[in-house]
């Protein structure tokens, strides 16, 4: 079975193409996977740029896609050939959140999908939506996940609300997509001008440039009357937050979910403590969430944008290409 390994040298040069054992038939509640797909994140990213000698011989990337080849006893929810996709947090099945680290993160703190076959229990997959391609489903487990928890499921969208999506990475076009979809209206921001074309080629209602407009919260305010947007998917963190804040309603949501701009920063707390506003933080989401998410696909047909494919031996190319920042939406990995 091939697969690609964090080598000791560490880093994204340091990535290693090895063949390993064959994982072997399930055993009680296990499902044997063939890997079709996974898909990148920043996460994904950062842990194989860190050189942490705990991410030594790990098998990297979060997100796992592909169809089940066997299934051991006890397994009732899948059957020989479903569609299925990893899940973030494979202990956090229902409820409210529950896990603060990565210990149990498949690409963290356990091995993830950069690989063939796995056999894992049958809770670490849900089954993908219909009609997806397994480079599409593999998109789901972390960043489309995280962007409908974000805003609905514990942002509680509905139509009619205005969202403020940052950027043009896995996370803020999954969310402009699912806001879109719900009948909401969304303004989106990139650092690129052909980019923000894209955007509104996607739905966007109103697009600003970051770099050209760094004082984006009051061109927001602007956008919509003085009022502010309802729900911010915030994915640049410290030096981001206080534009954010001055963009977002009274009594808006704040999805703090990233810190591409830096990990903390001097915030504005009174201008929050005034608008009232809700700053969650919150990381991906539970299975039951996954599984939601899956049904809200099916019906609505949503799809992915994967901006370009790379196959597992290219995976060190595919990190240089995301390290470029040139990429709009998801990149897929065919394994
Ligand atoms: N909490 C969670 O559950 C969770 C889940 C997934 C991701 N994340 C985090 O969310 C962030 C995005 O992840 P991703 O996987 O979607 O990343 P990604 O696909 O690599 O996207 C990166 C994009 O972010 C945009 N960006 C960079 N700096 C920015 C800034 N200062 N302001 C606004 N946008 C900026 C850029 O868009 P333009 O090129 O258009 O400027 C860039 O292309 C990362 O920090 C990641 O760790 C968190």
């Amino acid at each position: 079975m091939k697969a690609v390994r964090i080598g000791k040298a560490g880093g994204i040069d340091g990535l290693e193409m090895v063949d390993l054992p064959d994982p072997g038939r399930p055993g009680f509640g296990e499902i044997r996977v063939r890997i079709h797909a996974s898909s990148l994140n920043y996460h994904d990213y950062g842990v194989v740029r860190s050189h942490a000698p705990a991410f030594v011989d790990r098998i990297p990337l979060s997100d796992g896609a592909g169809e089940v080849e066997a299934v051991g006893e006890g397994v009732t929810e899948f059957a020989v050939g479903d569609a299925v996709v990893s899940t973030f947090f494979p202990f956090w099945s229902d409820g409210g959140p529950r896990v603060g680290d990565f210990a149990t993160v498949p690409g963290d703190g356990v091995d993830g999908y950069a690989r063939e076959v796995v056999l894992r229990p049958a809770t670490w997959f849900t089954h993908a939506p219909q009609g997806y391609s397994p480079i599409e489903a593999a998109t789901l487990t972390t960043a489309g996940v995280t962007a409908w928890r974000a805003l609905v499921g514990d942002g509680h969208l509905k139509a009619g609300d205005r969202v403020l999506v940052l950027g043009t990475g896995g996370v803020s076009i999954f969310a402009l997509q699912i806001a879109r979809a719900m009948g909401a209206t969304v303004i989106a921001t990139s650092s690129s001008d052909e980019k923000l074309e894209r955007l509104r080629g996607l739905g966007a209602d109103c697009t600003i440039n970051y770099r050209k407009v760094p004082d984006w919260g009051s061109k927001v305010l602007e956008l919509t009357d003085g009022e502010g947007v309802d729900h911010i998917i915030e994915v640049g963190g410290g030096a981001t937050l206080n534009q954010s804040v001055l963009a977002i309603k009274v009594g808006g949501h704040i999805s703090l979910i990233g810190v591409l701009a830096g990990v903390s920063g001097e915030i504005n707390t009174a201008a929050i403590l005034a608008r009232q506003a809700v700053v969650q933080g919150l990381i991906v989401g539970s299975r039951r969430q996954q599984q939601d998410f899956v049904r809200a696909i099916e019906t609505t047909g949503l799809k992915p944008v994967i901006d370009r494919t790379f196959t597992l031996d290219q995976l060190p190319q595919a990190f240089r290409y995301q390290e470029s920042g040139a990429h709009f939406g998801k990149i897929g990995i065919v394994i």
